[in-house]
């Protein structure tokens, strides 16, 4: 089988062997190569130490990875705020393993009929970026909550009350706030400070958020508690609801209680293709990643990439990311609206087209397909992922879109709201938070969702199983492409979490690198083909982007040796990956 050897992939392998949460090589390798039908156990990996405990809690407890799943997300609504919450929306994967059958849990947001193009336009015609990114106009209406209904009613055993216990527990009681989150309060503080809900909950002693203190929500207790006796009437109907609309309103906005009432969550059938002897199991639209994943991967299989030096397979992988996003710019959208041409863009044929352009050592400038540079801000979102002793699990990736979401919490319910609405083409053409642009098939409409980024994804090959998936904005992808790639070249969990990272996504065109991703030679070497390396040692000062994406959560089983590991991304010091020999109920 063909490798992939990426940048300190040697330094990483030897670092990891000092990790507890995995089992030694020479375990593996003395156990016996027939491959086991079920986990020794279970594993859960999160970007909070809060969250994976009440995953496994949970877990203990009879639930399955489903329940898990619900008491995993829900915490992580409570302690990362920064990132998602009942006031977002997420993807979640599912595999159970009694049917055999994949399932994707579409509880991504929706636009209010108000939310018309026009109206994120100021008098004089300019996108009035401000009301995109921030305040309730910024908002769709949110689909977590039904979500979490859904994954416990349909496929969990245990009730809300018992798999939301430990998120109303933490709200109530507080968390200890963290370096993450006391910075990214300081980043969005403006705009957070415009809202009466939000100083309630982030200056309730007066003071912004400082990392060590304990920072309570008995609002959002009392949502979830609502949440937990009465499903999704307890959100989307009676007091929660009338809050959600009053608060809305109060600041300027414009939902309808039909609005909230009449949101319903899509089951879709998961995206299924081969590479290199996996089986990707991953994300469908309104998700561009899962269609975005079969493209790259499917112009780089031929290529036996650990065989070129690095700067050239770094050069081929960047040629696959700039195809597949500009494609994803002009086809991608929600599916219940636009017809998405899914069998051609995943086909083998398109990815061989589109391969035969790819010059082996020299950049395709991307404006050859026009365009415009655009900065890319910084990201937020959250990634989970769960397997059980049945073999059931779950990729979950929740957001409220970038850090803190609109900013705006609702009065009276503790629920911060997303701004998710940026993720929209609302003025075709005009590039978004994260650069990216996009045209009619993602145009916001009543009812419609925004494309989406975030990839939750499964791996399956004979031997193993691997679960993964990052927040990061536009970046994701190309963090799951790395991801894959990774354990495709037999890397484990915890290595492919630590993965240097590099991303195109055709506009702007330049290569990001991480801080210290790719060697000096290698990035010469990449600007000799054509390429603009945009590094953040190399940017002046004001102008950085950050040295470290991605926060990448992963589990694998391994049925070779019946091995469970985690791996959680070590640029996040509060994320958790953990192994336990929780047996099957
Ligand atoms: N809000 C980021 C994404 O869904 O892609």
């Amino acid at each position: 089988m063909k490798t992939v050897r990426w940048a300190l992939h040697a330094a990483l392998s030897s670092m990891l062997l000092l990790s507890p949460l995995l089992a030694s090589h020479a375990q593996a390798a003395e156990a016996t190569a027939q491959a086991a039908a079920h986990p020794p156990g279970v594993a859960v990996a999160s970007a909070h130490g809060l969250a994976t405990d009440a995953g496994l809690e949970i877990l203990r407890q009879g639930g399955n990875a489903f329940d898990a799943a619900v008491a995993v997300s829900s915490v992580l609504s409570v302690v990362e705020p920064i990132s998602s919450g009942l006031g977002g929306g997420g993807f979640f994967l599912l595999h159970d393993a009694k049917t055999g059958r994949d399932h994707f849990i579409d509880a991504r947001e929706i636009a209010p009929a108000a939310a018309t193009p026009e109206a994120y336009l100021k008098p004089d015609g300019s996108f009035d970026r401000d009301r995109a990114e921030n305040g309730p106009w910024s908002a769709g209406i949110p689909g977590l909550p039904a979500g979490l209904v859904h994954l416990a009613t349909r496929h969990g055993r245990l009730p809300l009350t018992v798999s939301l216990e430990p998120a109303i527990r933490i709200a109530r009681e507080g968390f200890p706030v963290y370096a993450r989150l006391a910075n990214g309060y300081q980043s969005r503080r403006d705009v957070m400070e415009r809202y009466k809900g939000t100083r309630a909950v982030f200056l309730a002693d007066g003071d912004a958020p400082e990392e060590g203190e304990i920072l309570k929500q008995p609002d959002l207790a009392r949502t979830l508690e609502l949440l937990a006796e009465r499903g999704f009437d307890g959100f989307y109907r009676g007091p929660v609801a009338k809050k959600l609309l009053a608060g809305v309103k109060a600041e300027g906005g414009r939902w309808t209680a039909g609005e909230l009432a009449g949101y319903r969550i899509r089951e879709r059938e998961p995206l299924r293709f081969e590479y290199d002897g996996w089986e990707i199991v991953t994300s469908p639209p309104p998700s561009s990643g899962g269609i975005a994943l079969a493209q790259m991967l499917q112009m780089l299989e031929p290529w036996d990439l650990a065989k070129l030096p690095q700067a050239e397979r770094v050069h081929l992988t960047v040629e696959a990311m700039r195809r597949a996003y500009r494609d994803r710019t002009f086809f991608l959208g929600d599916p219940d609206f636009v017809k998405i041409p899914v069998r051609q863009l995943m086909s083998r044929d398109y990815a061989a087209g589109q391969r035969s352009t790819i010059h082996p050592r020299k950049a395709t400038p991307s404006d050859l397909l026009s365009g415009e540079q655009t900065p890319m801000e910084d990201e937020d979102t959250t990634h989970f992922s769960i397997i059980d002793a049945e073999g059931n699990r779950v990729a979950g990736t929740q957001t409220v879109n970038l850090l803190f979401g609109s900013g705006m919490v609702v009065p009276g319910t503790g629920v911060l709201l997303n701004n998710e609405m940026d993720d929209f083409a609302l003025k075709p053409g005009t590039p978004n938070a994260f650069g990216v642009m996009g045209y009619a098939a993602n145009a916001p409409k009543p009812g419609k969702r925004m494309l989406s980024s975030m990839t939750p994804t499964f791996m399956v090959s004979k031997d193993r199983v691997a679960v993964l998936g990052t927040p990061g904005g536009s970046r994701i992808i190309t963090m799951v492409l790395l991801g894959i790639l990774g354990y495709a070249d037999g890397l484990d969990a915890q290595a492919v979490a630590a993965l240097p990272r590099f991303h195109h996504q055709w506009m702007p065109d330049a290569i990001g690198i991480e801080r210290d991703a790719l060697p000096d030679d290698v990035v010469a070497a990449l600007r000799a083909m054509g390429h603009t390396v945009n590094s953040p040692r190399e940017a002046p000062a004001g102008r950085r982007s950050s040295d470290a994406w991605g926060n990448l959560q992963t589990v694998e089983w391994d049925r070779r040796g019946n091995v469970l590991r985690g791996g959680s991304d070590p640029r996040n010091p509060v994320g958790k990956a953990a192994v336990e020999a929780v047996p099957a109920p």
